[in-house]
């Protein structure tokens, strides 16, 4: 089957050679080739160029006249199996309550995972199915999703398992990640060695032994995990060969980002607290540096120094962190608006981070996060736009007018 997409306005993310992210000054660079085809062939991009050399025959032909076409967002960040909604702490937050006072009391990750552990294993899949199913409305092709709002054996597996069945049932890419260190369970309060003991010694042999989980998380936060428990969870999930990709300095310069880059982290995950020894950790790794902005937003926190890291040379990627309590949301264009209103991150930064970058923080960038002949026809269409500036300018609109995940549109 050949589908043929013709007259596109602008097509962005070109790829002639293979690069495994974009860092530094180059973020600011997006190839582009105005006025292009793009030639699908079953599942792959088969190739691509100017109207010029547009092939005359395919089995189906698209016209993209005044649109943009991209490929998908990678959403390398989310926690989107989860049961129910935390909507009362949002009020809570209104009247005052900080979200760590609202953890401190019990609730917040202790909420939803008191939630999760009564919801049947069909419940929670049709919930997350759901939110699946939106996000990639919104142009997402590839998600990564967490365990972490389970916090006992059984929940997690279920969890996890709950995740698996959704790569089984769709055609977006999906990488799972085990975080079972999301928070202390209110039981072990006062036996955090205990925790720590089930953690290495029950939950990550069972995860690896099902095969069910690809990467290995740590909430590093003060009230949450120590760099030193984080340090010997990460050397625990390496030995099942399951690589970190932690959540790191949210909310205090917590030694997160050091540990995680010790660890030959894939990605650290939030980073509102970045300074320059961080960034100097992170500098020379093979660690994603990826920032969450919908978290400061919906929390009110300072937002990552995006533009310092990229101007020290770093890569950056951006994700949704889509979850009940820090972001309800898994709206990556909305992420695009922020990382240019709020980290002064050009557009053309900020559609790198979604793109290659993303798909970098969660392992798949050899076959997606650009348009490459080979790689997967995981592409997007906008509705017609004045330019690419328009996406992140035009907040909150819906600009993506289809999306097409291995070639078929969804
Ligand atoms: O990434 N920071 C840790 N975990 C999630 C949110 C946890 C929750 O409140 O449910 C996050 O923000
Ligand atoms: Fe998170």
């Amino acid at each position: 089957m050949k589908l043929l997409i013709k007259n596109i306005k602008s097509l962005i993310q070109v790829e002639e050679s293979p690069r495994k992210w974009v860092a530094g000054a180059d973020m600011k660079k997006l190839p582009t080739i105005e006025n292009a085809f793009l030639l699908i062939e079953d599942e792959l991009i088969s190739d691509f160029g100017t109207m010029e050399k547009c092939p005359v025959e395919a089995d189906e032909i698209i016209d993209a006249t005044g649109k943009i076409v991209s490929p998908t967002w990678c959403d390398s960040h989310t926690h989107l199996v989860y049961h129910g909604s935390r909507e009362g702490e949002f009020e809570d937050r209104i009247n005052g309550l900080t979200y760590e006072e609202i953890t401190e009391r019990g609730g917040g990750i202790h909420n939803s995972a008191k939630n999760l552990q009564n919801a049947t294993e069909d419940e929670l899949y049709e919930q997350a199915y759901a939110r699946l199913q939106e996000i990639k409305g919104y142009g997402t092709g590839a998600v990564e999703i967490k365990s972490g709002y389970g916090l006992t054996f059984e929940s997690e597996m279920k969890m996890l398992r709950v995740a698996r069945r959704l790569r089984e049932n769709t055609d977006m890419t999906i990488k799972a990640t085990f975080l079972g260190a999301h928070a202390i369970p209110l039981e072990y309060k006062n036996d955090r060695e205990g925790y720590m003991n089930l953690l290495i010694n029950e939950m990550l042999p069972a995860v690896a032994e099902a095969d069910l989980a690809d990467y290995c998380d740590v909430f590093c936060e003060k009230g949450f995990f120590t760099p030193e428990e984080t340090d010997r969870i990460l050397k625990a999930g390496w030995k099942h060969g399951m690589r970190p990709k932690i959540h790191a300095n949210e909310l205090y310069y917590s030694g997160g980002i050091q540990v995680g880059v010790e660890n030959n982290a894939l990605s650290v995950d939030h980073l509102e607290c970045t300074g320059d020894a961080e960034i100097e950790a992170l500098q020379g790794s093979e660690t994603m540096a990826t920032i969450l902005p919908s978290t400061a937003f919906f929390l009110g926190l300072e937002y990552a120094p995006a533009r310092k890291m990229i101007d020290a040379g770093l890569p950056v990627a951006l994700a949704t962190d889509y979850n009940p309590g820090s972001t309800p949301s898994g709206r990556m264009s909305f992420v695009l608006s922020l990382a240019c209103l709020k980290m002064d991150m050009t557009p053309e930064e900020a559609i790198n981070a979604v793109t290659l970058n993303g798909a970098y923080a969660m392992g798949v960038e050899k076959e997606l996060g650009s348009i490459a002949k080979g790689k997967f026809a995981n592409i997007l269409i906008t509705k017609k736009i004045a330019s690419l500036a328009f996406l992140p300018y035009s907040f909150g609109s819906d600009l993506i007018e289809s999306v097409f995940i291995k070639g078929k549109i969804s």
